[in-house]
């Protein structure tokens, strides 16, 4: 039993692999959080907790505690498991209804709660999966008796992670409709102000760069407005004891399971406590529920380490393949690819793709994919999307398809589902079906409009016309692109009452187009992108195994992209590809870097030169080799390119049973007369491990403790170095 009920107590224990969680009732129904750190045993007293320290004068109490005979209770500096709005806690609210008397008061009280093996999914949006042999659930029901919401807390426990998944049902119990005006996904008060506020900021081509800051009084918080989860921050947030470091200090992070506008925050009150809450963005939220209906909270993911951020990592990673990515992908070998658009762009032909073909068959490579500018009229990016049919004159799909399959390759294709260029057929005939609000001028963005996916009819016909190509062509892959992000965000559907509902039902539609077309598509391989890595989210992760990262593949930019996308996200879900784009660096470390995640190339491969071909050859053959220790091991971040004077970025996959490990060595700068001492992590101190590129034999212990000096190895700027390591 992952979570245990104590009638006495009257508090909840969740227990995960290394860690617990504790919510306590409290008198009156109030809903506490206890503690979440490391494992302690069930059953102990917290009643200590329920008063915090600091002198309330100027926070309210509640009267109703106090006349049952405890000392007074002031919710607003008490450890509030979902706090609400304007009831005494004046800190951040997880919940703020608005009532059919126009205000905001929210105040809920436990009801009852069921706990139960396994995992329930939600209907209509992204969620993790879990069987009764690996998670256990609680939901725990409360009441705001003036509103009639029954609110119900969820909480899925894994056994063998110490993570826990967390989302909220709010339903309308009463008989007047209400507005929900704020409803995080999660929040957590914890004690102590003495952390680091952790998160991925960037912005095009420079995707989910670290920022490590400590707390301060007052609010630090990472959103989007944007109508997707965006380059600028990731709905990714952690907060770390003061010198947490890749094996060191205590962590608690968030991972919102969402694609849509989102608020991440922590607050650090007066009584130097922290209340970190995750969920949808309130700004520009506001969402009917009528007597009878619910509305439901994205998933969000609350992992805790005690050992640094590599546990957290490795925690996120081994959580997303066993429990979020499709189960159809998550343990499949990807095709190894080339796509068409950094070799070519929109000046393609089919004549040109099938000699590109050609050329990579002998490389080895598996997959050709044919990037933007082959439907509509489309030979730049002014026009075209929303029509998704065949661009005759360009392109023969039919002798493609076929000769690319006939050469035992597979072959991809580039969709934007989710615009429309002023300039096409479908807006000539369709011209109030993008996002607009009337009257108003429209901003472009890449010269085209974002197409109203909250609107069902606007569905269908993406999907008809997707399917059209998807059903008559041999079509193994398919790279969902988004270029542009929201504005004048309004659907010539939604009257006045229900505008500010629009962001969230375009992600609902979104996401039933998704679950549709997967369940459709069951065998199509569907890597997302957003002008590179502008949605990569646990949200799209449900339904795509793999995001395209970053446009950029420089390969020292890539280190720092692909180092903060890998505190979260797995190998297996970051698409990475070899180019010549702004390349510094010698070819080899294209390929090292790259090989950390899906790898593929995105180059002309007519004009490689004989050196190139043999260098792509001993890559392809290396991703062969070790494609099970990346994409299923676990990672070991050893040298941050956050790090010191930034020269280097060191990591390590260590297959699940210890036999075997691939380190690679980045350097970005010349270092002259340095040593380079490489202490390697995660190996069997008992096992003996023989490593070829050094000729050399050597046990766990000495490779973790004294390490290896690579010094002779790296000497040139712009190098990297694979080297794997098997047990003999
Ligand atoms: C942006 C993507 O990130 C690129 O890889 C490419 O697909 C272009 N869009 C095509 O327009």
């Amino acid at each position: 039993m992952s979570i245990i009920y104590n009638e006495q107590t009257k508090n909840f224990q969740l227990d995960a692999k290394n860690s617990s969680y504790v919510i306590g009732i409290f008198e009156g129904g109030y809903i506490l959080h206890l503690y979440y750190g490391a494992k302690i045993p069930a059953g102990e007293d917290f009643s200590g907790e329920y008063y915090r320290g600091y002198q309330a004068s100027f926070i309210p109490y509640n009267k109703a505690v106090r006349d049952a005979g405890y000392p007074a209770f002031y919710p607003g500096n008490a450890p509030m498991e979902y706090p609400t709005n304007g009831a005494g806690d004046y800190r951040t609210a997880a919940l703020a209804i608005l009532n059919a008397d126009g205000n905001t008061v929210t105040d809920i009280r436990y009801e009852s709660h069921k706990i139960y093996r396994g995992k329930p999914r939600i209907d209509g949006l992204p969620s993790l999966y879990a069987d009764e042999n690996s998670a256990e659930t609680l939901e725990l029901v409360a009441r705001d008796p003036y509103t009639n919401a029954v609110v119900t807390l969820y909480y899925t426990v894994f056994d063998e992670l110490d993570a826990i998944v967390r989302s909220v049902d709010i339903k309308n119990d009463g008989d007047k409709a209400f507005k929900v005006d704020t409803a995080a996904s999660l929040c957590l008060d914890i004690h102590s102000m003495d952390y680091d506020w952790i998160h991925l900021w960037g912005q095009h081509c420079q995707e989910r760069a670290l920022s490590m800051t400590p707390l301060e009084h007052g609010n630090q918080s990472i959103s989007s407005k944007r109508g997707a989860s965006g380059h600028f921050h990731n709905p990714f947030a952690a907060l770390a004891t003061h010198g947490t470091d890749e094996t060191h200090g205590e962590v608690y992070a968030v991972n919102l399971v969402y694609s849509g506008n989102f608020t991440i925050s922590a607050e650090v009150d007066a009584g130097c406590t922290t209340r970190l809450v995750a969920g949808i963005n309130d700004h520009d939220f506001l969402w009917e529920v009528k007597p009878g209906d619910s509305f439901r909270t994205p998933e969000c993911v609350l992992v805790y380490s005690g050992a640094g951020l590599g546990e957290m990592s490795r925690t996120f990673h081994r959580l997303y393949l066993d429990h979020l990515i499709p189960e159809k992908w998550a343990y499949t070998k990807r095709p190894l690819l080339i796509n068409s658009w950094e070799a070519a762009y929109f000046n393609f032909d089919t004549d040109k793709l099938i000699a590109f073909a050609e050329r990579a068959k002998e490389l080895g490579i598996e997959m050709l994919v044919m990037d933007d500018g082959w439907f509509g009229r489309r030979d730049n990016d002014t026009n075209s999307l929303g029509d998704w049919y065949i661009y005759e004159k360009k392109l023969d799909l039919k002798r493609l398809t076929d000769t690319v399959h006939a050469m035992g390759l597979k072959f991809g294709i580039w969709y934007e589902p989710e615009m429309i260029s002023p300039d096409s057929d479908l807006f000539r005939a369709h011209p109030d079906w993008h996002i607009h609000v009337p009257g108003r001028p429209e901003t472009e963005g890449r010269q085209q409009y974002i197409i109203d996916f909250s609107r069902k009819d606007v569905r269908d016909n993406i999907f008809e016309q997707m399917s059209s190509v998807l059903d008559n062509y041999d079509i193994d892959y398919v790279k969902w692109d988004f270029n542009r992000n929201m504005t004048e965000a309004g659907s010539a559907l939604l009257d006045a009452e229900h505008g500010l509902e629009f962001y969230h039902r375009y992600m609902l539609g979104l996401y039933e187009f998704l679950e549709k077309f997967v369940k459709k598509y069951p065998d199509l391989l569907l890597e997302s992108c957003s002008g590179g890595g502008g949605r990569f989210d646990a949200g799209w992760l449900a339904y795509s195994p793999q995001v395209w990262a970053s446009d950029n593949t420089n390969p020292i930019d890539r280190c720092r992209i692909q180092y903060g996308t890998s505190l979260c996200y797995p190998a297996s879900t970051m698409g990475a590809h070899v180019s010549h784009r702004d390349n510094i660096s010698d070819y080899n470390m294209r390929g090292c870097v790259a090989m950390a995640g899906t790898f593929g190339y995105e180059m002309d491969p007519r004009t490689f030169s004989e050196e190139e071909k043999a260098l792509v050859k001993q890559q392809v053959a290396n991703y062969h080799k070790y494609y099970d220790t990346i994409h299923y091991g676990d990672l070991y971040r050893i040298v941050s390119p956050y790090d010191g004077n930034q020269s280097r970025s060191i990591w390590s996959y260590v297959s699940r049973d210890k036999k075997q490990a691939l380190l690679t060595v980045a350097t970005f700068q010349r270092v002259f007369n340095q040593n380079l001492f490489v202490r390697m992590q995660g190996l069997d101190p008992e096992k003996t491990y023989f490593c070829e590129a050094l000729n050399l034999r050597a046990s766990g212990a000495r490779l973790m403790n004294a390490g290896i000096n690579l010094c002779d190895q790296l000497r040139q700027i712009g190098q990297a170095k694979e080297f794997f390591f098997e047990e003999v």
